[in-house]
């Protein structure tokens, strides 16, 4: 079991990783990123997750990169630094990952929870890219997921100011998709993880994969992948079961197939 990491199956189909330095609030060293890397392969190869709640603390989702390990590091070390690829492999992660985030979301910990396909926030989230305050910029997705996040103008101001926003205000930009209450965020996220666990899981594989592409392919390219998901998905046992349980007027049962 990793030492920086808690999981939990608290919903069938579902798991919950809790992100576990309270004493750093939860900055993001090596070892985390790297064990957070490794569960998330575990669990994509674990046909009983269908879909995973990442969380934090009350007080702290994440407040960066661990900055006393970046301060260790030159630019080889930089260029050099396994953390990259700890975050290529979450980035992969093929099956629905929300974050459930109270407090600080900050630097790489604003970077992880936007690597989830779904935020819900507590009343009280914090999310900022503060890099600019230590004279160096983000660097784990932080210029380009907020920016598609958030658009142009919002994104260079978190960027270049390094000011923070609330929970509420991020709803708004739509970074974030929910509000809650702080102590109902996981409650929350385990509900809509519940919901997608209960669907057919390689069409929600493929509509997450699509949706990804959305974000990084012109109209036409984006287009054309779904029409092949769609039509790969025409060859699922699920889809048959889907469109007679509808038929039939029954919940359907979807196995995976
Ligand atoms: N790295 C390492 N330790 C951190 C940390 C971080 N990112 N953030 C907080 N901590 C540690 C503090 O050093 C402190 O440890 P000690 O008790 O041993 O002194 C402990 O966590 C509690 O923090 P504070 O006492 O500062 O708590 P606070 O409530 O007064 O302030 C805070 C909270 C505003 C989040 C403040 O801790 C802070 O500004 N943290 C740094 C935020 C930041 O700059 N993040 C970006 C990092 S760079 C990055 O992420 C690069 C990238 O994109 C890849």
């Amino acid at each position: 079991m990793p030492d920086t990491l808690l999981l939990d199956a608290p919903e069938a189909g579902v798991r919950l990783i809790t992100l576990n330095r309270p004493a750093a609030l939860n900055a993001l060293n090596t070892q985390l990123l790297g064990e957070l890397a490794a569960l998330l392969d575990e669990l994509e190869a674990d046909d009983g997750c269908r879909a995973v709640v990442l969380t934090g603390s009350q007080k702290a989702f994440a407040a960066g990169a661990d900055i006393n390990e970046m301060a260790e590091r030159d630019a080889v070390g930089i260029l050099n630094d396994p953390r990259v690829a700890h975050w290529q492999r979450i980035g992969r992660f093929p099956k629905p990952l929300i974050a459930a985030v109270n407090g600080f979301a900050l630097g790489g910990g604003c970077e992880l929870a936007m690597q989830a396909d779904i935020i819900i926030a507590g009343e009280g989230a914090r999310f900022g890219q503060p890099e600019i305050n230590l004279g160096i910029m983000p660097g784990a997705g932080g210029t380009q997921r907020l920016l598609r996040a958030v658009g142009k103008a919002m994104a260079m101001q978190m960027v270049l100011t390094g000011e923070a926003i609330d929970a509420r205000h991020a709803q708004r930009l739509g970074l974030v998709s929910e509000v809650t209450q702080p102590e109902f965020t996981v409650e929350r996220a385990l509900a809509i993880g519940r919901v997608i666990a209960s669907k057919a899981p390689l069409a929600v594989r493929l509509a997450k994969e699509a949706l990804l592409k959305a974000m990084d392919c012109d109209l036409a390219t984006g287009l054309r992948l779904e029409r092949h998901a769609f039509t790969v998905l025409a060859a699922s046992r699920d889809r048959a079961e889907g469109i007679r349980a509808f038929q039939e007027k029954r919940a359907p049962v979807f196995t995976g197939n």
